[in-house]
Parts: structure tokens; sequence; C-alpha cells
């Protein structure tokens, strides 16, 4: 019996010493967002999210048919997640602000009691318990009321989204150290207005994603310049956003798809981050240039890409504290043949380029048809980064597993969060890249948007037919557990290969 612990302790010591340890001041956290969790749809002033409403009016946009009005009833029952966050050892918590919670009208006219009553608790009780909250501004939920006035097409978002950050700034910024504005602009953009497979369900291919694509760049970075002028002095947090990126690389190495690959880089990640993060500013200029050209053979006068004024470039262009993205999964570009169906995703953008992204057979599938697995673009996704925007922070926002079944031990979450984790390690020790911090969504099961409660990314399970919704740990989640306890990939990792006395 003692033989064995004193081989599991010394196996222990030698390997925590090993390579695999993450620098002191590197971050853990897990994520949610307020929509997926919150439940609560309608309580005290709350008004409907463009998620409500375009469920309601047609419960058959979601997979199962299914809805958030419960969801995890995290509204109410948020003293739970504060326990399994600190079960998990998090450094950090990054939760949503749900705006038409505490904006009822989506202006700031009328700032609602109830919301700021379960924002602060939530954040106090972070915050008692040592877990820093990092804080979301906008993950998809708009006010309906302001989707009534155009929503993310209407110019003027970006002063509504400017006034609400400052009304958050106030509320919660003395506790609130860390920002994000927009989730993934990419995604509420492209799938609200190209495929309409989001809320507001609003397609418009090749026209309405460019718009939104403008206005939530103007919106994010007035947020952020209204935290530089009116609060940093007295504040000293750090706002950024969370963009999707997916890492591309070239079907085959003829310099056709190297090319395509280079501009497929520069739709999917360079348009939402170009104007935020180069010295330059602005469109990434090869997308500008083309979407131009095909407007013309259109026969438009104008480009279906709105351009910036100089002064639009300039109020956008360097407003980051730090670099945050969300990764999951990669695709492959070759350049279409003449005559080939793009198809509706990746995005419009792709018939503007001609190009075409697929899956690798090679590269690992998860339950997520999406999701295919490739641990090794998230290393070459931030050389990539830093070659081309420079040595800036980075935050990983958020990185996780879909699953379609309810599984405790879901050992092939376990891997894939090492095998990223490895890639992260790789980038910080080998290529010097300043990733300061990991985020592993979810904390538990939630609201898969269209795939309602089909699709499962928890580290904890939730069983959403019992009305308790008590969530149970996965192994994952020990898993993850003992990295930060450790802040090492290199522990004897009893998750996967239990040793008891009894052994
Ligand atoms: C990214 C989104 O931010 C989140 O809301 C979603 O649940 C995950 N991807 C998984 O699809």
């Amino acid at each position: 019996m003692w033989g064995l612990k004193a081989v599991a302790t010394s196996l222990l010591v030698c390997s925590v010493l090993g390579a695999q340890n993450f620098p002191p001041d590197f971050k853990f956290g897990s994520a949610s967002s307020a929509y997926q969790v919150e439940g609560a749809w309608n309580y005290g002033d709350k008004t409907p999210s463009i998620w409500d409403v375009f469920i309601k009016n047609d419960p058959s946009v979601i997979i199962d048919h299914s809805n958030a009005d419960i969801a995890c009833n995290s509204f109410h029952d948020w003293e739970r997640d504060v326990e399994i966050a600190t079960e998990l050892g998090l450094d950090y918590y990054r939760f949503s602000i749900s705006w038409p919670r505490i904006l009822p009208t989506g202006k700031q006219d009328r700032i609602s009691e109830y919301g700021m009553k379960y924002y602060n608790n939530l954040i106090d009780a972070l915050l008692e318990k040592g877990i820093k909250p990092v804080v979301t501004m906008y993950h998809w939920d708009l006010p309906q009321a302001l989707q009534d006035w155009g929503g993310w097409l209407n110019p003027l978002i970006s002063d509504w989204f400017e006034n609400y950050a400052r009304v958050l700034y106030s509320l919660f910024g003395d506790r609130v150290k860390t920002w994000l504005t927009l989730n993934e602009p990419i995604i509420f953009c492209e799938l609200s207005f190209n495929t309409g497979k989001h809320a507001p369900g609003l397609a418009s291919a090749g026209e309405g994603n460019y718009i939104c694509n403008k206005n939530a760049m103007l919106a994010h970075a007035k947020a952020w310049r209204v935290y530089d002028k009116e609060f940093r002095g007295k504040q000293g947090g750090k706002v950024s956003l969370a963009n999707q990126y997916i890492w591309l690389e070239p079907r085959t190495n003829s310099p056709i798809d190297v090319e395509a690959t280079k501009n497929a880089r520069q739709l999917m990640i360079g348009m939402y981050s170009h104007p935020i993060f180069s010295k330059d500013g602005g469109w990434p200029p090869v997308i500008e240039r083309i979407v131009a050209e095909k407007s013309k053979e259109e026969g438009r006068f104008l480009s279906r890409l709105p351009g910036f004024t100089q002064e639009e470039i300039e109020v956008i262009k360097g407003t980051y504290d730090f670099l945050g993205f969300n990764f999951y999964t990669a695709r492959a570009v070759n350049k279409a043949e003449d005559g080939v169906d793009v198809g509706e995703w990746p995005l419009s953008g792709s018939k503007d380029l001609d190009i075409q992204l697929t899956m690798n057979d090679e590269w690992n599938k998860t339950d997520a048809e999406w999701l295919v697995e490739y641990p090794v673009g998230l290393r070459r996704l931030l050389n990539w980064l830093k070659n081309e925007y420079g040595d800036i922070d980075i935050l990983i926002t958020e990185n996780g597993y879909a699953t379609n079944k309810t599984i405790i031990d879901d050992q092939a979450r376990v891997n894939y969060m090492k095998k990223h984790l490895e890639q992260v390690l790789l980038a910080i020790n080998e290529d010097k890249v300043k990733v300061r911090g990991y985020t592993a969504w979810s904390m538990m099961d939630n609201f898969e948007w269209c795939d309602g409660y089909s699709l499962r990314f928890g580290l904890y399970e939730v069983d959403f037919k019992d009305p308790k919704l008590k969530p149970k740990p996965r192994t994952s989640s020990h898993y993850y557990t003992n990295v930060i306890k450790h802040r090492s990939l290199d522990f004897d990792d009893t998750t996967s290969n239990i040793i008891t006395d009894e052994l």
C-alpha cells in the first residue's frame, strides 16, 4: 500500500518539475453566456432579446425545438454557478451580461434593479471566492427593442452600444477589470445576416453581413474609447473583444491554393481584426478590393462592403488592451473551380473570393458537424497572429469540445483540452507568443443556440429534464482542476487512471 503511494508521489514530484509547466502568471478560466445559461427570460422588467423572439416566432429554428426560457436557471441559481467555479479552482469566470436584462429599452433611460442585483451578486460572490469576473458585454442577445430599430444594420447601433458600455463600466467597473465588448462578431454578422440561421434571421447574403461587420467594428471601438477616456484612470482595467478564429490551411501546395488561403485568412480573421489590431487599420486591402470589383461586375455603383472614412479608421485602430479569441476548429482552403457552388457556409465572402473551405479527412471529428479537431492549428494561428499584428498579449477566450450524448467519463473532451493546451505551451515556450490565459467552454452544458440541448460542451453535465438542474462533474472537470492546481500538464493524471489503496 505504502509502496504504491510512494511511487505515485515520486512520479508526481518528477513530473511537476518537467517541461510542461505554465508560466506562474498564466490564468485559467471557464465561460458561459447570458442567453445560454440564465433562463428567467421575462423575469421582472427584462424585455425579450432577439433570440427570445426568434425562437418564439418559430420553434423549429432550434433542432430539438427547445428554448432557453429556463436554460440552466443561472439567474436564480447563481450561487450554484459560483460553487462550481470554486470547485474547479478557476482563476476567472467569463460570463456575459444580457443587454435587455440590464437596460430593458436597450437605451440608458432605465436601468433595471433586477438586472443590477443579479450581476452584482454574481460578481461579488465570485470575488469573495478569489475568482475574477471576465465580462462579455454582448453575447448575441440584442434587445428586440433595438432590433425593431434596425439592430446591427442601423449605424446608430455603435452609439447605443457605447452608451450601454458606459452603463456597464459605471455599474460594475469598480470590480470587473477585464471586459470583452463583442463575442464572435463574425458569427453574429454571418449567421444572422448571411445565412439567416441565427436571430434575427434576416438573410441578405453579401450585404447585411458586411454592414453588420462595419457597425460591429465601430461599436467595439467606441466602447473601448469610452473606457480609455472616462474610466481607465480610476478603474485600471482592460478591454478587448472575443473574436472567433478558424485556422485555415491550403488544401494543396499549389500556388493558387496557397494564395486562396492567404485571402481566406484575411476574410475569416482579418475582417474582424485588421481594423483594430493592424498598424494601418481599415479593412484588409485585398478583401476591400475584391468585393469592390465583384460589386462593380454586378452593376452596382457602391461596393457591398461599406468603406470606412479616414476618421473611422482612426477611431477603430488600436482599440485593444490585449487580443482575445475563441478557437475550436480548422478548415482546408482551395480555389473553387468555375461554376462550383461554394455553399452558404462559410460565408458569402467565399463567393466573393471564389474559395471553398472544407474539412480535412485526417482531422478527428466530434459530434458537432462543424467541429473537427486540429490542435496544431492553434499554435499556427498564434504564430500567424504574432506575425500579422505584433507581439500582443493574448487571451484564449474559449476552447471546447462537443458531444451529443450525456456522458460523465468524457475522455474525448479531456484529450481535446490536453492537446490544445500542449499547443499553447509550445507557442509560449518555443515561439514566445504571449498567451496569458486559457478559457474552457463551457463550465456546464447549456443552450447551444440552434442545436438546443442536443450538443453539450460542459465540464459539468446538466440533466435538463431534472427540474433541479443540478450539474454533475465530468471527468474533464477533474482533469481541468488538476491542470489548474498544478499549473502544468505534467501531473499524475488520476482522472483517467485512478490509483486507490485497494489496488
Ligand atoms: C462560441 C460561442 O461563443 C458560444 O456561445 C458557443 O456555445 C460555442 N462557440 C460552441 O459552439
